[in-house]
């Protein structure tokens, strides 16, 4: 029994104003195919039964969801959230409630729902692995990625040089995990050559990821254990709604990934890019000869290497460089582009101004 858990509960502010609170990046087509939640359920096709999937939300998205949502998945597969508590919650809420659906032991893939993959054979042919490992053994399975610059908002997973297969994809017994190391320690990592980025896609069996919660996460299990127990009797939304609020707020990565001595980490070569802010774009969309990633109605003179992002009116550039522009009818948003990660420092301040 195979189940796919999609995590579709951040709000992605560093894409505003395409991103609104109530319209997060999951529900956003940036790409041009469909929406991003909809690609990842295509993505794992031939892999898990796309019925099988299950997806963590809150309520204003599920409710989004409804109307734009990948035809095989159930109303019933959908969890919501009251309140956010972070993933380590939100796994956990999965893992419970797949043990209910399955009545037994299962696997478990868990993806987020922000991720852009080129190639998605290769995908499938490393999760499908991956999937395997998992299956025939009690660890964690991770998936990670070559690293390219020093990110300081990634995990970064350090692997033992002698892998422990090869084919048809090499897997490594995983010696640390950093969650989101500071940029000196993210410098180090990269020029070790020893180190992979977390993706952020995991695999496990329910029964082992629940263990490692009993034994590094013991408060946030205990607490959430009446949910379990809840589940699919009349009490289940009662208690959902009455204990959501009590969940200690922590990231799998911080909470588990990071004291956990039993993880695996297959390395994964499939173009992997996470869509997380506006200068991402350019992982999707090819450059034109200036530079620019053109998705606007736009004239321009002298302009160079950004980004202009329209909703139909005409966008007029003269002598720009390295900028993005973002206009959705109603809010217009310019920043160079090396400020694109404080786009949500906006977002923090629009709020504060009610
Ligand atoms: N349902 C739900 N509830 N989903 C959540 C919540 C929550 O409270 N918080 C986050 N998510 C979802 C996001 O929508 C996203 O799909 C996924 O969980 C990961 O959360 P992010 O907030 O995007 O995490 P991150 O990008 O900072 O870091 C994680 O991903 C990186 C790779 O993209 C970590 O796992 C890093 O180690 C990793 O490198
Ligand atoms: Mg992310």
């Amino acid at each position: 029994n195979k189940y796919a858990t999609i995590l579709a509960g951040g709000g992605g502010t560093r894409f505003w104003p395409l991103s609104r609170q109530e319209i997060p990046k999951q529900l956003l087509n940036i790409s041009g195919n469909d929406i991003m939640l909809n690609d990842t359920i295509e993505r794992f096709k031939g892999i898990i039964p796309q019925e099988n999937t299950v997806i963590v939300t809150n309520r204003t998205q599920a409710v989004l969801l409804e109307s734009i949502m990948h035809s095989s998945v159930q109303k019933s597969n959908i969890l919501i959230e009251p309140v956010a508590r972070n993933t380590s919650a939100s796994i956990l809420f999965a893992a419970f409630s797949i043990q209910q659906m399955s009545e037994g032991d299962s696997l478990m893939v868990v993806l987020p729902s922000d991720h852009y993959i080129t190639d998605e054979p290769q995908f499938r042919l490393t999760l499908d692995e991956a999937c395997t490992v998992a299956m025939e053994s009690d660890a964690i399975v991770t998936i990670g990625i070559k690293p390219t610059f020093p990110s300081t908002g990634y995990g970064y997973i350090a692997y033992d040089k002698e892998p422990i297969a090869v084919k048809p994809v090499a897997v490594y017994d995983v010696a640390e995990f950093v969650e989101k190391p500071d940029f000196k320690k993210a410098q180090g990592y990269l020029a070790s050559g020893n180190y992979l980025w977390n993706s952020g896609i995991f695999i496990w069996k329910t029964s082992v990821i629940i263990d490692n919660f009993k034994r590094y996460l013991p408060r946030l299990y205990n607490t959430m254990l009446p949910i379990s127990e809840a589940l699919g009797t009349d009490q289940e939304q009662e208690t959902i709604n009455r204990i959501y609020p009590l969940l200690q707020n922590i990231s799998i990565d911080y909470g588990i990934l990071e004291r956990s001595d039993e993880v695996v980490v297959l390395s994964g070569q499939f173009g992997w890019n996470d869509i997380g802010s506006w200068d991402a774009l350019g992982a999707i969309f090819p450059p034109d000869d200036e530079g620019n990633i053109i998705k606007a109605n736009h004239v321009g003179i002298d302009t160079r290497n950004s980004i202009i992002y329209g909703n139909g009116r005409l966008i007029t550039t003269i002598g720009v460089d390295s900028f993005i522009i973002a206009d959705t009818g109603d809010a217009i948003m310019i920043c160079p582009k090396d400020k694109a990660q404080s786009v949500k420092d906006i977002v923090d301040l629009l709020k504060d101004k009610g």
